[in-house]
């Protein structure tokens, strides 16, 4: 058999092979033993070079152009497969009922953040943050609290082993201090984020949980100020059946201290007569001292409240662990 005859025969078992192959592998396959670097269209170019040399250009038209073909019947049957790939293997029922997508909710912790958020917009109050991550000072020093006070202890405060004792804040205080240390007074701000504290998670614990700070520093600041805004607030976001006490307390930024008490018909529900629900008071002079401004100048005052305990309180949710489990069961109801 010449050259010839053999490179008719390859042609016709590659083109054969080519529109029969019934996926794109095969075709793949097909290709590979045709023209690839072991095909047999490729072992038999290698003999060109054996043919006397008036033969060749005749012999290498009759490679070209075979390989030519195959090239094209490739590409014609890949076409016609990948176009076969694309089409559903099912025929598209459109009388099916249609899928329900789930929609997707806010977390009630995100919903009672912004509802708080909210009211003390209304009273003039803007949003401002800062990091988890923070230093002595700022969670503690320019607080007023005493290197020796026991919160600073490693039993209470998670540190972060790196240099200069990073911590994980232990209030959303700590912004209070950072608003100060960059803003002149007039300041009227709520400070909603995640805290953290090394306590075992129980029903009413968890190592991290979220806080919503306030502060206002103006001229002639009083402590009616602070009892009237919240106590509106407070109505606003859990009814009109709400009562709040002040009681006494002890805080190092501020003097005098207060907690705020607070109770419902659901608290007395629970057992209870009343709720601790917030730390606030009267913004002390050594803050103001320690953010460089004039204590004789300025008052304010400063709050922090618990924003799982408000949360628990308007939903009647009993286990803290719940808003942190993710279980949709749980979250569905919100
Ligand atoms: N930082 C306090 C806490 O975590 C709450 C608090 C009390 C914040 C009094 C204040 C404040 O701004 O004035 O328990």
């Amino acid at each position: 058999m010449t050259l010839l005859e053999e490179l008719e025969l390859a042609k016709q078992a590659a083109l054969a092979a080519v529109t029969a192959a019934p996926d794109l592998a095969s075709l793949d396959h097909a290709k590979g033993s045709a023209t690839g670097p072991e095909g047999r269209f490729t072992v038999l170019m290698r003999r060109l070079g054996s043919l006397a040399k008036e033969e060749r250009p005749a012999a290498g038209k009759a490679f070209n152009a075979a390989k030519a073909e195959i090239e094209a019947a490739l590409a014609a049957r890949r076409g016609e497969l990948e176009l076969r790939a694309a089409v559903p293997r099912e025929p598209f029922d459109f009388t099916a009922p249609g899928r329900r997508r789930g929609t997707g909710r806010l977390h009630p912790l995100t919903r009672v953040t912004d509802d708080i958020v909210r009211a003390f917009r209304r009273h003039g109050f803007a949003v401002a943050d800062g990091p988890e991550i923070e230093d002595e000072r700022h969670c503690f020093d320019a607080l007023n609290t005493p290197a020796e006070h026991p919160a600073r202890d490693a039993q209470d405060t998670f540190f972060v082993a790196a240099a200069g004792r990073p911590l994980l804040r232990t209030h959303t205080s700590s912004v209070q201090v950072r608003v100060m240390e960059t803003m002149a007074p007039p300041i009227r701000i709520v400070v909603p984020g995640r805290v953290f504290r090394r306590d075992n998670a129980d029903a009413t614990h968890n190592p991290t949980f979220h806080q919503i700070e306030g502060l206002y520093v103006d001229r002639n600041v009083t402590m009616g100020d602070l009892k009237g805004t919240v106590e509106a607030v407070f109505h606003e976001l859990l009814g009109d059946d709400v009562r709040l006490r002040f009681r006494p307390h002890y805080f190092s930024y501020t003097e005098p201290s207060l907690e705020i008490d607070f109770t419902n018909a659901l608290v007395r529900k629970l057992g209870k007569e009343w709720l601790e629900i917030a730390g606030c008071g009267m913004v002390h002079p050594k803050v103001f001292e320690n953010v460089g401004y004039d204590p004789e100048a300025w008052s304010g005052w400063a709050f922090g409240f618990g924003i799982e305990r408000i949360a628990m309180l308007r939903y009647g949710v009993t286990d803290i662990r719940a808003f942190y489990e993710n279980d949709v069961r749980f979250l569905r109801q919100f």
